[in-house]
């Protein structure tokens, strides 16, 4: 087998910060990838300085993963990560037209950084190594390394949303971008949704040659194939967490600390594509029209903040505390408080702990491109006694969970009504449907998991002919 060589921008498991889900899917799927296949894993150390130097740092982690990083200047920090990747293509791609920033030095510190990442990358890259580049930071990664001459297999995957092409051609240079990806030779997608989005956009504003059946995309004569691949979760590694002490302790403070009302949970980046603001109306409208139920739900979001220097970002945070402090001001007796907003991020075998000891998982994002909150929920429950999971149907992860309609409760994120009334259906669930509903979804979240996409991932790239 070939080795793989792993590039995105960021890179490593930062310690403490939260399971898979709750980082965001990328880091905690690459590093179970690549313990479990070896391979050398490439990015940004995350650290700004005055001049690039473009030296590499390596390091081997605690869970046996090489890694090789670069620092970036500055100004590569402002104008490629919190700008065109934070503020251009993030809210872009999550449908936020609203919150998109097209700044010309954006684009370009975007084009520039990505040709770092290749001069500096190109030196480790050995004949028969397999490239995997992943999420929308490196999209134009493929070109730089092929003008450098790299002949190797190269795969990339969208970690996030497709948008519609109607979205996407108000991105100036769309063009430049989706040809640039063209240059991979496979690109893998979420799901099924986000896939069609992308052929529609190769055929219709690039002329391309396409076959739905296939995935195939003929672009001047050079063939790309694109698919779907579900990511999942580190499924084992994920359950030997929930069997430490922490982990024990952390459902029991939960639970202690709820007594007699259900505690509800919800884990998510502070992120404004996770539908933070929208949940908490659909809880203010639970209480509305249920004020009698404000002594059986206790509802805990936990919500890391994330990309504290993009401005919409600092906005989002401002609208959560508002509104959770709105809610808690009505609602609030002097024994009981509906709702507890904690900003700083959990160990996994904690949150772990907190999922089994809450009996309602509560996921609206208005746009995502998978969630893996949702399956790490789903692992964590008890099969005896299994919570029930609330998901929002523009989540990646809805053409799984929803298991014909009888998995996860299938919510509309924009509408408070929708939240409400599936929050008193969840709370009111007898045993045998919640168990019904867990077990139709489990075999997915078990089955389908991180090492599921990777093994199918790698074996399409590597199953690819080179001219
Ligand atoms: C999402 C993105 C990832 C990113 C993660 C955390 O899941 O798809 O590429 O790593 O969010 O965001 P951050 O900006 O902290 O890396």
């Amino acid at each position: 087998m070939s080795r793989l060589v792993v590039i995105s921008n960021r890179v490593a498991v930062p310690k403490a910060r939260g399971a898979a889900g709750a980082q965001g899917g990328l880091a905690g799927a690459l590093n179970a990838a690549l313990r479990k296949n070896g391979g050398i894993w490439f990015g940004w150390s995350g650290q700004g300085v005055d001049q690039f130097t473009g030296s590499i740092n390596y390091a081997r982690s605690g869970d046996g993963v090489t890694t090789a990083t670069i620092d970036l200047e500055y100004q590569d920090v402002d104008e490629y990560y919190n700008g065109y990747a934070n503020s251009t293509l993030w809210p872009l791609f999550h449908f936020r037209l609203d919150l998109t920033r097209y700044e010309n030095e954006f684009g370009v510190g975007y084009e520039r950084v990505n040709e770092r990442f290749a001069e500096a990358v190109v030196p480790l890259i050995a004949p028969d190594d397999d490239i995997w580049v992943h999420d929308y930071h490196l999209m134009p990664l493929g070109e730089q390394l092929r003008e450098k001459g790299v002949k190797n297999r190269i795969g990339f995957f969208l970690h996030i949303p497709w948008p519609p092409t109607n979205l996407l051609v108000s991105l100036p240079f769309h063009e430049r971008l989706v040809r640039a990806l063209l240059r991979y030779d496979l690109i893998g997608l979420q799901n099924g949704t986000w896939l069609d989005s992308f052929l529609h956009y190769c055929r219709k504003e690039l002329g391309a040659e396409v076959d739905e059946r296939t995935g195939t995309v003929v672009l001047d004569g050079r063939k790309t194939i694109a698919k779907a691949y579900p990511i999942g979760i580190d499924y084992d590694h994920f359950m030997s967490k929930g069997e430490t002490g922490e982990a024990r302790q952390a459902q029991q403070r939960l639970q202690s600390s709820t007594r007699h009302r259900t505690a509800m949970i919800g884990v998510d980046r502070l992120d404004y594509s996770k539908g933070l603001p929208e949940r908490l109306d659909g809880i203010g409208r639970f209480f509305d029209n249920y004020p009698e139920r404000v002594r059986d739900l206790v509802f805990i979001q936990i919500a890391p903040p994330s990309r504290e220097d993009v401005q919409s970002y600092q906005h989002i945070r401002a609208v959560l505390e508002q509104k959770t402090g709105q809610i808690n001001g009505a609602r609030s007796e002097v024994d009981i408080v509906p709702i507890r907003y904690v900003n700083r991020g959990h160990s996994q075998e904690e949150l772990f702990g907190f999922y089994r000891g809450a009996k309602i998982g509560l996921v609206t994002p208005l746009r995502d491109g998978m969630n893996l909150v949702a399956k790490e929920y789903v692992a964590a429950q008890d099969a005896t006694d299994p919570g029930v999971l609330i998901l929002s149907k523009f989540a990646g992860a809805a053409p799984q969970l929803d298991c014909d309609g009888e998995g996860a409760l299938m919510i509309n994120p924009h509408s408070s009504d929708d939240i409400a009334h599936n929050i008193r259906l969840a709370l009111d669930m007898p045993l045998e449907e919640r168990k019904a509903r867990w077990e139709r979804m489990i075999g997915t979240v078990r089955d389908d998991n991180v090492h599921w996409w990777t093994e199918n991932f790698v074996g399409d790239l590597a199953a690819i002919e080179l001219d």
